[in-house]
Parts: C-alpha cells; structure tokens; sequence
C-alpha cells in the first residue's frame, strides 16, 4: 500500500495531455496511476519518465467505457493504495466528428455523446465510494470550450457541455463528504487529437492568444495541477477555461481600438 503518498489516477494517460498530467502531477509528489486503453508502452514510457525525475508511478489499462474494467481498475486502485486523492477524467474516448450538421448522422453524434460520459460515468462512481470513505478528495473532468462554441463542433460542444453540467452534479454530491470536483476547459491545444487541423486555424489561436503561441499538452497539464493543488480546495463545482486568453480577444468589438500588437 501507498500509505504516505497521495494517489491520482489519469484516465487516458499513456499520451498527450494525460501523459503531461501524469508527469506534471508525478513531479508535485502524487503517486500516479497512468490509465491507458491501447498505449501500453508509450504508459510504460510515461512511467518510467515519472521514476527518472525521482517520482513513483504504475500504468493501468483499462477501458474506462467499460463498466467492469473501470470497477477492476479501481478495485485494483484501493487494494493496492487503499486510497484515491485525486481524480482526472481526461481521456478522449471518442474523437469528434467535426462536420456540418447536414453531414452529421446520428449515430456518429450520440456516439460522441455516449462515449464522453461514459468514461466519466464509470470513474467517478468508483472514485465516489473511495473519496466517501475518506472524506476527502479531488476530482477534475477535462473539458473544452468548444462546449460553448458554434459550428461544426456540434457533437463535441454537446458532450463537453454535458460534461459540464453532468460535474456541476457531482460537485453537489461529493460537497457533502469533502470532495471537491471542477472541470477544466480547454481551448486548442497541440495533441495527436489535433494534429490535422490546418496551419491557418494555429496561426489564427496564436494571434489571438494572451502568450502569443500555441497550447501545449505541459500547459494544459500545469493548469490541471493548479486545479489540483490544496491553494484550490475552497474552490468546486467551477468550470474553468485555459484557452490562452482567446475569448478576452473574441470580447473586443473591434482590434483598433486597442491597436496592434
Ligand atoms: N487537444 C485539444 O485541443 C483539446 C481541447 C480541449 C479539450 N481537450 C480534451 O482533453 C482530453 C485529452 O485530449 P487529447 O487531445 O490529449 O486526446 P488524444 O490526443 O486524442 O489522446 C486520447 C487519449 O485518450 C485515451 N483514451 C481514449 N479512449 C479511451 C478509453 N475508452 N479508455 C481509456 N483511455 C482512452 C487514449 O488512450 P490509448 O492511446 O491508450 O487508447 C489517449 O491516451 C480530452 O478529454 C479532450 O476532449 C482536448
């Protein structure tokens, strides 16, 4: 057992934003859980990585839209640390179908819908019961702020604000015993599940960006560890947008105002 460190557990961790929370959050002294689904060796990678900077970590697979292997993964979790302190609902456990609506079918869309909260669904059950014995705890969803966008974004925007509302839910609950839960909402940032988009769409978040450049998965991750950090435990039931400063830019009527850059 992990009698003095406290435990996280990353769903979807083995890459990009997931893999740089384990790291990030391996290196603030939390023993990690890097959940994967088909990534093994690049979790193993994560692992190991967490050990070189002096950390302790295991991998975890399990397919967290899958209600025995996330009942195995936590049974797996309090058998072997006997406690769960933090929480990270990342996984991208369906890529979204970014098309016009006349060109979206319904299965494509529910299954968008379906697969972002199941994952969801299933950790925080588990991590509920073992934050409830414990009377303490964290739990963070990662969202986007495509949840409050237009466009083709359509099936994600819907599963992300579901995600938002399903967390402000949980944050009721698990306030009762302790627990706090936010969610944090990401704009754009640089990963495998971005890669295709074009040149001109990272050209256009970097103009509009407060720092001038791209997100990166290690940004994404140091905001999930300052949602993390005991500095926030006044603080749930919040959904919190890292997107690099885009909607301060989107709220200016008009760039001349203030003039260019
Ligand atoms: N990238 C962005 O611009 C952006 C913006 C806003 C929000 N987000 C959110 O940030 C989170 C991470 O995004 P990302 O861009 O890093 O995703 P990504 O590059 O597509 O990586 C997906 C990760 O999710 C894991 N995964 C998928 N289905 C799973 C399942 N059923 N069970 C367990 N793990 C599963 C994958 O694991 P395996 O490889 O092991 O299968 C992989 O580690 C997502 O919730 C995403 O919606 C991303």
């Amino acid at each position: 057992m992990t009698e003095s460190k406290r435990v996280a557990l990353i769903s979807g961790a083995g890459r990009n934003i997931g893999a740089a929370t384990a790291k990030e959050l391996g290196g603030r002294g939390y023993h990690v859980v890097v959940n994967y689904r088909t990534s093994g060796h690049a979790a193993q990678e994560v692992v190991a990585a967490i050990e070189a900077a002096g950390g302790t970590a295991e991998a975890a697979r399990a397919d967290v839209c899958d209600a025995d292997d996330v009942a195995a993964l936590m049974a797996g979790v309090r058998t072997r640390h006997g406690r769960l302190d933090l929480l990270v609902c990342n996984a991208n456990t369906v890529t979204p179908p970014f098309v016009p609506f006349a060109e979206l079918d319904w299965e494509a869309f529910s299954a968008k819908v379906n697969g972002e909260l199941a994952g969801s669904f299933f950790l925080t059950r588990h991590a509920l019961d073992i934050m409830r014995d414990q009377r303490s705890g964290r739990i963070i969803y990662i969202s986007s702020t495509a949840a409050d966008a237009i466009g083709a974004t359509l099936a994600h925007s819907v599963a992300k604000s579901a995600l938002n509302t399903f967390s402000r839910h949980i944050a009721g609950i698990a306030a009762r015993f302790g627990v706090t839960v936010n969610t944090v909402a990401f704009g754009a940032v640089h990963t495998d599940a971005t890669a295709e988009f074009s040149e001109a769409f990272w050209n256009y978040t970097v103009e509009r960006s407060v720092v001038a450049r791209r997100v990166e998965p290690e940004d994404a991750a140091r905001a999930v560890a300052l949602v993390a950090d005991d500095g926030f435990g006044f603080t749930s039931g919040q959904v919190i947008r890292v997107d690099g400063g885009f909607e301060v830019l989107d709220r200016q009527l008009h760039p001349l105002v203030e003039g260019p850059r």
